[in-house]
């Protein structure tokens, strides 16, 4: 068995892309397949854990002994995170859309002579950053991800102070990697600390050594 790092520890993952909907039949939506942070969730559940996961619509399957929320908009992902009970850890690992349609059609959208509709956007609130800035019950260690496609490491320097994380997962998701969707993942872990560097490696190792690392950072906070 496992060393239980993370027994009596209560851990709030979430995770893969929202869908904002622009009509009953049409949404908003990005390629995050959800497979990195699902594995984040079941390798704290592997570790004692008790895991709340809140997914956003994703193919693959629900981790094992972890309860899962699924949700659609950022607005549902993050009423659902408010209503989870508190938590020492909470990972964002969803790639949450920035933007929503300003208003949902209640019927399909038609073609017609009136060309195409113009779609007016606005802020989705942020999730992470929410959660990172609380004043009551802030869970003890904040992680968050920031997928670049340029300048990595500075980015996710700048989102780490802006956002009020303990940590930030950076990754590089230019298509060339391959990483989104892929099963592996090549990423840097920023901190105030310092930045690490971890060679590319599947994306269910990524979280167990993800899941080490947050359990030794919460031994050294007790
Ligand atoms: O800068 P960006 O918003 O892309 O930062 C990504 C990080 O913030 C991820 O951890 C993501 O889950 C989180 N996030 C969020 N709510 C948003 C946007 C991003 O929780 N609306």
């Amino acid at each position: 068995p496992k060393e239980q790092s993370l027994a009596g520890r209560r851990v709030l993952v979430t995770s893969g892309p929202t869908h904002e909907p622009i009509d009953p039949v049409r949404v908003l939506a990005n390629r995050s397949s959800g497979r990195q942070g699902h594995a984040i969730a079941q390798a704290a559940a592997d570790a004692g854990a008790e895991v709340v996961l809140v997914s956003g619509p994703v193919s693959i399957p629900d981790p094992c002994g972890v309860r899962v929320v699924h949700v659609e908009t950022a607005r549902e992902m993050l009423a659902a995170v408010e209503s989870a009970p508190p938590s020492d850890v909470a990972v964002f690992a969803a790639a949450v859309a920035d933007w929503r349609v300003a208003e949902e059609s209640a019927s399909k959208v038609k073609k017609g002579p009136a060309g195409p509709p113009a779609l007016t956007l606005v802020e989705n609130p942020d999730i992470l950053a929410t959660i990172a800035q609380r004043r009551i019950g802030r869970p003890t260690l904040v992680v968050g991800f920031a997928a670049e496609t340029n300048d990595v490491i500075a980015n996710a320097q700048a989102k780490l102070a802006r956002k009020g994380c303990d940590l930030i997962v950076a990754n590089d998701v230019s298509p060339a990697t391959g990483i989104m969707g892929g099963a592996s993942n090549s990423v840097h872990l920023v901190s105030v600390s310092g930045v690490e560097t971890w060679p590319s490696m599947a994306k269910d190792e990524v979280a167990g050594r993800l899941i080490d690392r947050i359990a030794s950072l919460l031994g050294k906070n007790q």
